[in-house]
């Protein structure tokens, strides 16, 4: 049995609607919304965000980034046993994602199911991979982010439908001799669930209860940058590592300030962190895979290079991971 799991191709896909922020502010404008392009940018960092057209679905974003992540592996999809799919935006309530997908990539009879921790749902999928290959329970997975979270926004409240997008990220993780993922840390606190959260649900054949998103921004920024800050040196802790080892920070994409702010904890420049909240939104589970091979393709982030990886959502979830490439 190979001691290790690795990522041997990275994939991406947005969908072709790019909205910058002057074509959100209009639109949010004929409803009485306002925001404009200073404020965002301001604010966030955002400069544009992609949105999926409605009959589009997260199985159908991750299918283009699995693809696009199996090729760059040169693995073919049949040889897959295990499809992990990171999102809150499922196509159906059931079955899950990564089984609808798996059949669309013709990919049968492998493990195939979904993570739902928000925007750390791909660190935590890319944590429970590894250890189904460690333990010899997969040999060749897929891990995908993926989401259309312009489903689940309310356009009345500019506090949140100015944040997020819609997009996909994946990557064909193989049992390995050499390293590999080296760490990770995982967390959640319940008590946080009402600061980020879609509170609806669907009982007797209709929706019950609010079916679109709802945050304490001010809140989760707070949580967000202590406890990105302890994930990030446990994880390093756990692998014998320490900071100045990373070569790069790839983090969740939802503020470029929460992203300064790690950077700085950890002393880092920013020219280490991989930063595509500016052209993506936030994508939820999606945005780490968007990051990290929108990054591996510009050549920036090469083969060996220590990339640490990390991310915090409703939950309240966070986490870190540490890799070598
Ligand atoms: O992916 C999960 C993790 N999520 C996050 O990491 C999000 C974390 N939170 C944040 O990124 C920030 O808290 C936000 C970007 C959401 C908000 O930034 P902020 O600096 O905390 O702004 P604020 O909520 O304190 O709002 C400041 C002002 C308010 O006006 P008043 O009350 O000062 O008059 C808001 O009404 O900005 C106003 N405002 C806006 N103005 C124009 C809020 N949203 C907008 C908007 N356009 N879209």
């Amino acid at each position: 049995m190979k001691l290790y799991s690795r990522i041997t191709g990275t994939g991406s896909y947005l969908p072709p609607r790019r909205l910058t922020n002057a074509d959100l502010a209009a639109e949010l404008a004929a409803k009485g919304v306002e925001t404009s392009d200073e404020w965002i940018v301001e604010r966030t960092g955002i400069r544009a965000r992609h949105f999926a057209a409605p009959d589009v679905c997260s199985s159908d974003l991750g299918l283009e980034a699995a693809r696009l992540a199996l090729q760059a592996a040169g693995v073919q999809a049949t040889d897959i046993d295990l499809i992990i799919v990171a999102t809150s935006t499922p196509d159906m309530v059931f079955p899950s994602t990564a089984c609808i997908l798996q059949n669309k990539l013709g990919a049968h009879g492998g493990a195939a199911f979904d993570v739902q921790a928000v925007c750390s749902g791909f660190v935590y999928a890319l944590s429970i991979a590894d250890a189904m290959i460690k333990t010899g329970a997969a040999t060749k997975a897929l891990v995908i982010g993926a989401e259309v979270f312009s489903r689940i926004l309310d356009f009345t409240d500019r506090t949140t439908c100015v944040l997020f997008g819609d997009g996909a990220g994946a990557v064909v993780l193989e049992a390995s001799d050499t390293p590999g993922i080296l760490a990770s840390d995982l967390h959640a606190d319940g008590k946080h669930a009402g600061i980020l959260c879609v509170p609806g649900h669907v009982s007797g054949g209709q929706v019950l209860g609010d079916p679109l998103l709802k945050m304490d921004g001010q809140a989760v920024f707070k949580l967000a940058v202590g406890l990105l800050d302890t994930a990030a040196r446990n994880t390093l802790a756990k692998a014998g590592k320490v900071a100045a080892d990373v070569d790069w920070l790839v983090p969740h994409q939802a503020n470029i300030r929460i992203m300064q702010s790690t950077a700085r904890k950890l002393k880092l420049s920013m020219d280490k962190v991989i930063v595509t909240v500016d052209q993506h939104g936030n994508t939820s589970a999606a945005s780490i895979p968007l990051a990290l091979d929108t990054a591996v393709r510009a050549g920036r982030v090469k083969p060996g290079e220590m990339l640490l990886l990390e991310a915090v959502g409703g939950g309240f979830t966070w986490g870190a991971l540490l890799l070598q490439l």
